[in-house]
């Protein structure tokens, strides 16, 4: 009698796996045709990009412009265009084809340096800015400055570099009005920025159906990022 549990339940044990295994590879499947079929359906059929606006108001530029700029290092500096080449490869967010697009609008690029390598990068521009994620181009009029393709080395975040580029900037140019456009998903960036307690001014948003693009771009009074619930 005792003989018998071992010889029956041995058999069925594997048999038992075998078909649980089973399972396990048909839900991971079709899990992947799932995110595949939502790929497919995002890519052709729709997808939303919502970017919102942030810059900060009278009272904070104030307090900023009032701040000195105090030697730091990593060393900042401003580059232009005979130097823009110098910030290729130092930030996977930018190719070639950007360079070539900034050069046509006039920008700048505040840039952190240590020990002649580039660290940190964040860009100024005006005109018909393209914005990829949205895929299409952003007025931004020429007393504004659209700050974008902020970029800080891994080694380097979490010391408020991002925002030092931003302050140099507006010690360079403090007639213009400046402002950030993000992803309402990029926790660190909003981190950032909600240290220096910007205001969410406005939202761009680009809708793509069928291959086909809506627009639609809205500016509204300014509300602490703080206390913003969603974008
Ligand atoms: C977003 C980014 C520019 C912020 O620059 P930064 O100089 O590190 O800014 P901060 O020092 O204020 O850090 C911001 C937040 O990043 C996170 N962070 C801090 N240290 C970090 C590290 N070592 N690694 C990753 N994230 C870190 C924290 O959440 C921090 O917020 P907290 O200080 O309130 O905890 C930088 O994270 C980056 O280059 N990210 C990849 C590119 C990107 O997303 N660019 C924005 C496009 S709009």
């Amino acid at each position: 009698m005792t003989d018998t549990v071992p010889a029956m339940s041995s058999p069925s044990a594997p048999l038992l796996s075998r078909g649980g295994e089973r399972v396990r590879r048909v839900k991971a499947s079709l899990r992947r045709l799932q995110r595949r079929v939502y790929r497919v359906f995002a890519k052709v059929v729709y997808r939303k990009v919502v970017m919102c606006r942030l810059e900060p108001d009278q009272s904070i530029i104030d307090f900023l412009m009032a701040m000195p700029l105090e030697p730091c290092k990593p060393t900042i500096e401003v580059l232009g265009p005979d130097r823009y080449h110098e910030v290729l490869g130092s930030s996977p967010q930018l190719s070639a084809a950007d360079l070539a697009h900034f050069d046509k609008q006039e920008s700048l690029c505040v840039v952190a340096y240590e020990a002649d390598r580039i660290v940190a990068s964040l860009w100024f521009t005006h005109g018909e800015v393209y914005v990829s994620d949205l895929g299409r181009t952003v007025h931004v009029p020429a007393h504004e400055r659209y700050s974008g393709r902020a970029y800080v080395h891994p080694d380097f975040r979490g010391q408020m570099l991002m925002q030092h580029l931003g302050h140099a900037h507006r010690k360079l140019q403090p007639d213009m009005r400046m402002w950030n456009l993000v992803y309402a998903s990029n926790s660190n960036v909003l981190a950032a920025l909600n240290k220096i307690e910007l205001n969410l001014t406005g939202r761009f948003s680009t809708t793509f159906i069928l291959g086909m693009r809506f627009a639609k771009d809205e500016e509204f009074d300014p509300q602490p990022l703080a206390e913003v619930r969603s974008i």
